[in-house]
């Protein structure tokens, strides 16, 4: 038997992360070194089948603008999510604050059940990086206490550029959500 879902996902954090280069590596397999900064949100569609249940998961994926005039426009986006990606840029310490504070948001509005994912993009500069995994799994544990230890952030690193880590936080992502 064959089982078909389909999920809203979007993504959240601050201007220049790469939530739009995220995307696009996910959905095209492309990377641009002069990607144009987004502009309201933009839709994109990409399926994953996981062929050990058979199952085919269609992600509905909205990418929305991480520049401070466009944060109005967040909850319209999140508000009837299935899961969230909160990115940050591992060379940026506020580009980590920013995502936990988006994470503190979705909790507060988002539904309940919803899929978190904190994802540290950009990791093929690691030398320039300013944001350790210790204080990131610090953070989760934290999270986790907080509530129950019901719902666990999922976390991991990735590089848009060199496509490193992409596919395999949409893969967690999808085994994470509920399919009938
Ligand atoms: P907004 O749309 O303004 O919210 O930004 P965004 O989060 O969508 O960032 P975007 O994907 O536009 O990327 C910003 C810049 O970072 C672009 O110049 C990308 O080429 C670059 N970039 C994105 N991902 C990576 C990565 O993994 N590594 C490196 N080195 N650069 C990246
Ligand atoms: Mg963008």
């Amino acid at each position: 038997t064959n089982r078909f879902a389909q999920f809203k996902l979007v993504l959240l954090g601050e201007s220049a992360v790469g939530k739009s280069s995220i995307v696009h590596r996910f959905v095209k397999n492309t990377f641009d070194d002069l990607r144009e900064s987004t502009i309201g949100a933009a839709f994109l569609t990409q399926t994953i089948t996981f062929p050990e249940t058979n199952t085919t998961i269609k992600f509905e994926i909205w990418d929305t603008a991480g520049q401070e005039r466009y944060k109005s426009l967040a909850p319209m986006y999140y508000r009837n999510a299935n899961a969230a990606l909160c990115v940050y840029d591992i060379t940026s310490r506020s580009s980590f604050n920013k995502a936990q504070d988006w994470i503190k948001e979705l909790k507060r509005q988002a539904p309940e059940g919803i899929v978190i994912a904190l994802v540290g993009n950009k990791s093929d500069l690691a030398e320039d990086r300013q944001v350790e995994a210790d204080e990131v799994e610090e953070y989760i544990q934290q999270q986790t206490s907080e509530e129950d230890g019901n719902s666990r952030i999922i976390t991991s690193e990735c590089s848009a550029k060199s496509g490193e880590g992409v596919l395999e936080i949409f893969n967690s992502i999808g085994r994470a959500l509920p399919v009938e």
